[in-house]
This record gives structure tokens, sequence and C-alpha cells, in this order.
């Protein structure tokens, strides 16, 4: 494994006990929407092939940790979800921080409160797990720093932070970074790593820096396949190799497109990677769909008024039927009308959650 040594923090043996203080840290972090996608991974939680995604602005979650020290031994942990006791996500965090009490010794050490809220809708049916898993991580980074003044440097902050969120949820390692981050090693990116995603800023144009993500709401239903069996299928996909090294092709062509401004290659990769993850879906044994008759309904119109009105506006997709719109901020007033003329019948009550490119979390 590589470079890793320094995102150990520091053993509690190596910690005077006055240095056990009590406190509260508090983080909002965006979720992001991924470009080139990642689907499939494996152990631990690492990806088979690099991802891409844009950061978003809205769609967020706010989480705060308070800590007081303890003498008994074992993790203890209180959670609210929306002000109210959450005993299912309890259970998902709890387990999440044992395991990865290797790089937080000192956990153990504190009676754990944490409380979260989400900027969206439970009903609305979108992944809230890149936003969530990457606010807890930012916030035991900060309760780490807090403590002992070990990840000062910020480089090495995001970086632990990033390779936390990644043990949580595979997306939310890029959701530290603001803008556009890549996960996954990838040769044209030397700084790339599987462990931890790396933040693509400096290689951006100015016209992604405030790109549109309009998240249209199809449906708010469970679905029927979590990410987490779609990503276990995959182990067992005949396509599987084809689509890792598709993906990593299309990940060069789409570093070349976001570095140029060239908003048109960038949209034409995006609905590859959308329907290709899909067609993943579709080839796996046993397939499955995830698409709903008004998300194809959406793409069709989408592309006929693309045509026919030569705007740049493009769509993705996530492991769900919920569509993405993805348009330049200069187009905005054209997509907008068409979405209320033409997409709105399809919309579930009307919803879509009108997103942005953006600066990445906030610390609050
Ligand atoms: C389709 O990050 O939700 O959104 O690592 O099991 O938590 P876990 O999976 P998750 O998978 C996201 C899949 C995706 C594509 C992407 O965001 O890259």
């Amino acid at each position: 494994m590589e470079d890793l040594k320094d995102i150990f923090s520091p053993a509690p043996a190596e910690v005077p006990a006055d240095k056990y203080e009590a406190g509260s840290v508090h983080w909002q972090s965006p979720s992001n929407i991924a470009i080139i996608k990642y689907w499939g991974k494996r152990p631990v939680q690492l990806p088979q092939n690099p991802s891409l995604s844009l950061t978003l602005t809205n769609a967020r979650t706010e989480t705060r940790l308070s800590y007081e020290p303890k003498d008994s031994d074992g993790m203890e942990l209180e959670f609210f979800f929306d002000g109210e006791p959450a005993p299912r996500f309890r259970e998902r965090v709890l387990h999440y921080l044992e395991s990865v009490k290797t790089y937080l010794p000192f956990l153990e050490r504190f009676r754990l409160t944490v409380q979260t809220v989400n900027s969206f809708p439970h009903s609305a049916g979108i992944a809230s797990s890149a936003s969530a898993m990457s606010a807890l991580a930012l916030c035991l980074c900060s309760m780490e720093d807090k403590l002992f003044g070990s990840l000062s440097d910020d480089s090495l902050f995001d970086k632990k932070a990033s390779f936390l969120a990644r043990l949580g949820s595979g997306s939310a390692a890029r959701s530290i970074f603001g803008y556009a981050a890549l996960w996954g090693q990838a040769s044209r990116v030397p700084e790339s790593s599987d462990l931890f995603a790396v933040s693509l800023e400096d290689r951006l144009h100015p016209v992604f820096k405030n790109f549109h993500d309009d998240i249209l709401i199809v449906s708010a239903d469970e679905k029927p396949v979590s990410s987490r069996a779609g990503h276990q299928l995959m182990d067992t996909n005949p396509y599987a190799p084809a689509r890792y090294a598709r993906a990593k092709q299309r990940l060069d062509k789409l570093l070349d497109a976001l570095s140029a401004g060239d908003v048109a290659r960038f949209g034409q990769i995006a609905e590859q990677e959308a329907l290709e993850l899909h067609g993943l879906m579709m080839t796996s044994e046993p397939p499955y769909l995830l698409m709903q008759p008004e998300t194809v309904a959406i793409i069709e119109r989408l592309r006929r008024y693309r045509e026919r009105e030569d705007i740049p506006v493009f769509f993705t997709l996530d492991a769900g039927p919920n569509v993405h719109l993805l348009y330049p901020e200069e187009v905005i007033a054209d997509v907008r009308g068409f979405l209320q003329e033409e997409l709105a019948p399809y919309l579930l009550n009307n919803t879509f959650i009108p997103d942005f490119v953006g600066e990445g979390p906030e610390e609050v």
C-alpha cells in the first residue's frame, strides 16, 4: 500500500491524558454527481476503475459530532437524524466507526453524539451516502485535529478525510473536494490513488465551475436492488472486464474535455456512462432495471430538444430512476423553460432539485 503512514493518528498511548477534552465539531458536506461511474469494487472498498465527479452544492448533509472523554471501554454512540434518534442509522455508523478505529484509535476514549440533517427531503429518493459519509469523515478529522493538532496540514486533512469517507461509502471520497474530484488510480493524474480522491479543480475549465445539475425526481420508492448489491453483482457480470477498461479510456477523454471546456464532448461522455451503468444492471446475473418509463421519456424528450434547439443540455443517471440534467450557466433560462414545458409531467409532484457545481464542504 502506498503512502498510508501519515493517515494514522497518534496512538492513545503516545498522547498525554490531559489532551482528552470534551468538544464538538460541525461540517456541511455536499453530494456529488459522477460523470465516470464507480461501479464494481474489491476489498476493502477499493474501486475497479477510476471515477470522476462534479461536486454539488444544494444536496448536502450537515453533521455535528460532540464528544466527551469516558473511562469505560468500547465505542459509545448516540445518533440523531433530523433531531430524532435513528436506530438503523446508528447501527450503520457504529459499524463504520468500528471499521475505522485503527485509523482513529482515540475514538473509544469518548462518548460520541452525532446529529445530522439533510438539506433535501428524504422522500426525494436521492442518494445521500456521499454527503452523509463525507460530512462524518470531516467531523472525525476535525475532532482528531482539535485534540492532537495532527492534521494541521490542509492537504493531509483532506487526504485523511477522503480516505475515511471512502471506507464509509466509495463515492463519498470524492465529496471532500470542491468543483471536481477523481477517485482511483489514473495514469494521467500522478497524485491519484485508489485509497482516496484528489481534487481536479486546477484541471477544470471555468465553464464547468458553475455547471448546473438539476436533479429531476421521477420516483422516491426504495430501489429494488441497492447500490451495495449492484456493486456486488459486478463480480459475476460477464462484461465487467470490458467495462473497467472502457471507463479508464473514457476518463482520459473526459479529462481533456474538462480542461479544454469542451461541453459537447463532456455531455457525450456523461450520457455514454449513464447508459452503460444501466446496461451493466441489465446484463447482471440476475438482470434488473432501475429506470422507470418516465426516465426513458425524459431522455427521449431531452435528445429531441437538444437536436431541435441546439442547446447544450445533457443527462446522467445514478443507480436509480432520477435524471440529472447537466448544462452550462449560459443556457439556464432555456433549460428551465424546457423543463417546465416538456418534462414537468414526468416528475413526481413536479419535484426537481436545482443544483450546481460548488466549492465543496464547509466547516460550520
Ligand atoms: C452509481 O458510493 O453508493 O452512484 O461504496 O457501496 O457505498 P458504496 O457505493 P456508492 O456507489 C455509487 C455508485 C454510483 C456511481 C458513482 O457515484 O460513482
